[in-house]
């Protein structure tokens, strides 16, 4: 009865609604919003990653398609929506992945995924064959094991016979949108993230493409993100119970697509998000690049805008590893009270003192990007002693993903960009605690917004553009996005963790070569 009443309502008002489909490491999540930003229905759909061997990460690209359709399908039934009232679609997706595709648009290997780290040899020939300085100069960005070019080169150089059968090289987002549109394409944010792009330029870079061997015609058409790239095939219009030809924009990649989702569209305000990866995300006018290579320059979801950020490899990656390994209890408690286990963690690690007592956990269990740059790197508890429980080291986990994200920061502030306002965002960005430890780690205060679907909706927004409904980015993030509320540094926190923060970069720049010599011995 309601849900006909509510439905009604809807028809009257003659609403325009957007879908945001974000495709993540854990997940497809799949929002369906209204043109003023509320989310009205949303789907989550699960799938898992493979670890072969240690620092390899892979997924299956029919996970992502089964969970798009099917999310998609999920929230236009659960809200009511007339199809013909969903004015377009817009894809988020997790960067970098490699997929290949044949002839036939088979695909030909599972995807290697962005935080695998087996390309270290790769990223080294890359390097080699363009020159580290021309590299950052035409891509923004030092070579990178987890950034798609070094996948290409491994794919090349280990699996010479799939290369071959190689038509079409594609971001996971965007073998979704071939599924959905039969479209080959992509846009600048998600392919600057491949290393292949001449980014000042936001095109493909042709000297790279020479270098490395990789004919243009494998890579998709490049648009910007709020550009439409095709509509849904009558398949796809059945799948997901839309209308053939609803349109999908471009999209983005999801670090661009949550900056957008928290309004980070404008210089001044950064995000600070927590997800699987960790990232300090700032928007900038003018496309500005670390020399030093200690954050990525890419290009934004806005037309003619970049953006800077660092990426920390293993954030909420460690806290769901302490959670999977050592909480069993927690989650049977959790199950049991119907509450996220996350929440009793944090209830649990807001009982310890800030600085744990001296323990210090880095995060960098795979591999770290920014503002080292070490695949062979791996995660630590520092400073034990018989005195710290398991509950020190949940907290020390946490502290230790605010660590590093204050690690980017810091470059970011370093690089003379305005961080007057820092947003936090994420599925970790719901933790108080964790908003707690970046605001006195960073020693300012951090906000979060109304919204809390991220990357979904972003990409919604940039349909909500395309489709014409909004005039531009800003100009709908400035209708759906407002703050919501503030978290205040605690100066004595912020002492202690300064005074740790020191320990932390030490114990790295301490033990970094063991890391070497660990890899070496695997590898033999
Ligand atoms: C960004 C990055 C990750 C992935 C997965 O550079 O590697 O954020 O996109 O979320």
């Amino acid at each position: 009865m309601l849900i006909y009443h509510y439905t009604q309502r809807r028809d009257e008002v003659k609403m325009n609604y957007l879908i945001g489909v974000d495709i993540g490491t854990s997940g497809t999540k799949t929002v369906l919003f209204d043109d003023k930003g509320n989310s009205i229905a949303s789907h989550l759909v699960e799938y898992p990653m493979y670890q072969p061997k240690i620092g390899w990460a892979e997924q299956d690209p029919e996970d992502w398609w089964q969970a798009t359709y099917s999310s998609i399908k999920a929230v236009v039934e659960k809200s009511g929506v007339s199809p013909s009232d969903v004015k377009g679609i817009g894809l988020s997706g997790q960067m970098h992945g490699l997929v290949l595709l044949d002839k036939d648009d088979k695909v030909l290997r599972r995807s290697i995924i962005w935080c695998d780290q087996r390309t270290t040899a790769e990223a080294d020939q890359l390097t080699e064959l363009i020159g580290r300085e021309r590299l950052i100069e035409i891509t923004g960005n030092p070579a990178l094991t987890g950034f798609t070019a070094a996948k290409i080169l491994w794919v090349k150089n280990n699996e010479p016979e799939l290369f071959e059968k190689a038509e079409k090289i594609l971001l996971p987002k965007d073998y979704v949108r071939l599924r959905l549109t039969g479209e080959f394409a992509t846009e600048v944010s998600d392919a600057s993230g491949m290393q292949l792009m001449d980014i000042k330029n936001r095109c493909w870079s042709d000297e790279v493409l020479d270098k490395l061997g990789i004919p243009k015609s494998k890579l998709g058409k490049m648009y910007e993100s709020c550009e439409v790239t095709g509509g849904l095939t009558n398949e796809a219009a059945e799948l997901t119970g839309l209308n053939p030809g609803t349109i999908v924009v471009g999209g983005a990649g999801d670090q661009a697509a949550g900056a957008v989702g928290n309004g980070i569209v404008k210089p001044g305000i950064i995000s600070s998000t927590i997800g699987t990866s960790g990232v300090v995300f700032a928007h900038m006018e003018n496309i500005e690049i670390d020399k030093g290579g200690r954050v990525h320059t890419l290009c934004h979801a806005i037309p003619g805008k970049w953006h800077v950020m660092g990426v920390t490899q293993g954030a909420g990656l460690s806290l769901k590893w302490f959670r999977d390994n050592f909480c069993h209890a927690e989650m049977d408690a959790a199950d049991g009270l119907g509450v996220d286990p996350y929440y009793l963690m944090d209830q649990q690690a807001e009982k310890v003192e800030a600085g744990c007592e001296g323990l210090i956990y880095l995060p960098y269990m795979m591999g770290e990007r920014s503002p080292i740059l070490d695949p062979n790197a791996k995660g630590i508890f520092f400073g034990l002693s018989a005195k710290h429980t398991k509950y020190d080291m949940l907290r020390a986990v946490m502290e230790g993903v605010a660590y590093s994200l204050k690690d980017c920061y810091d470059v970011i502030k370093d690089m003379g960009i305005d961080a007057s306002e820092v947003r936090a965002s994420g599925g970790g960005g719901k933790s108080k605690l964790w908003r707690q430890m970046q605001a006195d780690m960073y020693n300012c205060p951090i906000n979060t917004i109304n919204a809390s679907e991220g990357p979904a909706l972003g990409v919604a927004l940039l349909a909500g553009v395309g489709a014409g409904i909004y005039n531009s980015v800003p100009e709908a993030c400035e209708i759906a996005i407002s703050v919501k509320d503030t978290t205040d540094p605690i100066a004595e926190n912020a002492e202690i963790y300064n005074k740790y923060f020191e320990v932390y970069r030490g114990v790295y720049a301490g033990v970094k070569d063991q890391f070497k010599k660990i890899a070496k011995i695997q590898a033999e």
